[in-house]
């Protein structure tokens, strides 16, 4: 059930910025200093942090509950890639714990003369604050919107792909990776890729996702996946699906079988709200990648099903450059017991504002606008979660309340 607080009042009096220029962000530490630090959740109260350094040095992480002081100690590995003429700096991961919930700790990546940094592991149990945004790129909007989340107190950020617009131009992913540290550093950033992250280039570089993958190590393993470009987790009273829209989702592919084989495991007594991100939305009425065949419409053909079977709260989907959310539905009409699809594609890349939208509004969308923004989702308890969407450039936001489908009676299956 819906409950609208706040309307569109206004918004068709506001001038939408134009596209930004891509940043770069450069390193002025020393080359054997840590940099690009981010987090993310690694099972069970476990954490995975990974930096780069520019030269070879320990993959180790010393941490503990007061600054300067630590207790512990954790070894871990590192890699390199190449791209055609590029080599990557030396791309640690360790893996730290068992983590005390709602606690802050401080860390330090590699040799002593590292900075230090600290992150707050989430809670144990509701409410738990997740921050949503997607392709966010790297420019002033970017920016932007990276000031406005590290304004709030989220516990968990979600990314529904296309990161860093590197588009092949790999120091791209190192400025990217300096620009989002003092906030990834800081709480678990879980991502999924986006188109942007392919980055095949037929005959020359044949590999899909190398950067990806060697840079954002997302907990697949911990979750019986077969592959990075698709896994799950759960954190509090919460376990969210984390999908491939450029990797195989028919019913014979190894991401769909995981994705039923995961379901099946999800007890909606332990974690009550189910959530699933995935890059092209599935449901859009922007002209922007209307109807991407590949991406979107063979995806949701193939997979929307088990989601609805599943009782899937919400879709969060990226792509489009624009905010819209969508009534629950299922098989394109609105259906009660369907997840609610959001897209927020609209973090602040260079390629801009997605502003045109198929006229009139479809009656299954609920709130549509091309501004960048971001949204935050506050799951209070095992039945009500408020979200609220927050245009950069004002206070203005969509807000509204989610009931679990675990706690409505008429949609338990
Ligand atoms: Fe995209």
């Amino acid at each position: 059930m819906f409950v609208v607080l706040l309307g569109l009042a206004g918004a068709d009096n506001y001038v939408r910025p134009p596209a930004g220029r891509s940043l770069f962000v450069s390193h002025d530490h020393s080359k054997t200093s840590s940099q690009q630090v981010h987090i993310s959740l690694a099972g069970n109260a476990q954490l995975r942090i990974s930096w780069i350094t520019d030269e070879l040095t320990p993959s180790t992480v010393k941490y503990g509950k007061s600054s300067g002081v630590y207790e512990a100690l954790m070894n871990g590995t590192s890699s390199s890639y190449r791209y055609i003429i590029y080599k990557s700096g030396q791309i640690h991961e360790v893996v730290i714990g068992p983590l005390e919930p709602s606690t802050t700790y401080y860390y330090k990546c590699g040799i002593d003369s590292s900075p230090e940094h600290s992150f707050r592991t989430p809670p144990a149990q509701f409410p738990i604050d997740f921050a949503v945004s997607g392709d966010l790129g790297q420019t002033e909007w970017t920016k932007s919107t990276l000031q406005h989340i590290s304004k709030t107190d989220y516990d968990v950020l979600l990314l529904p792909g296309d990161l860093s617009y590197a588009d092949f131009y790999q120091p791209s992913w190192d400025s990217y990776g300096r620009l989002i540290e003092p906030l990834a550093s800081q709480r678990p950033w879980m991502v999924t890729q986006g188109n942007h992250e392919v980055e095949r280039i037929p005959l020359i570089h044949k590999e899909r996702f190398t950067a990806y993958n060697h840079r954002y190590h997302m907990p697949f393993e911990e979750s019986g996946s077969s592959s990075n470009l698709f896994y799950s987790f759960k954190v509090a009273g919460v376990h969210v699906i984390m999908l491939g829209s450029y990797t195989d989702f028919g019913p014979d592919s190894s991401q769909y079988k995981w994705l039923e084989s995961d379901l099946r495991k999800v007890d909606r007594k332990q974690t009550p709200w189910l959530f699933a991100l995935v890059h092209a939305p599935w449901y859009n009425s922007n002209s922007a990648h209307q109807g991407e065949k590949e991406s979107s419409v063979d995806m949701r053909n193939s997979m929307e099903n088990l989601l609805y079977n599943a009782r899937v709260d919400i879709v969060f989907a990226g792509h489009v450059h624009a905010y819209e959310r969508f009534a629950r539905v299922y098989k394109q009409e609105a259906d009660k017991c369907g997840p609610v699809h959001i897209t927020i594609g609209d973090g602040g890349n260079r390629e801009g504002l997605a502003t045109k939208y198929k006229d009139p509004q479809p009656k299954i969308s609920v709130f549509r606008e091309a501004s960048f923004g971001h949204g935050q989702l506050r799951v209070v308890n095992a039945s009500h979660a408020q979200w609220t969407w927050y245009r950069n450039d004002n206070a203005q936001p969509d807000s509204t309340w989610f009931t679990s489908l675990a706690s409505d009676s008429a949609c338990v299956v």
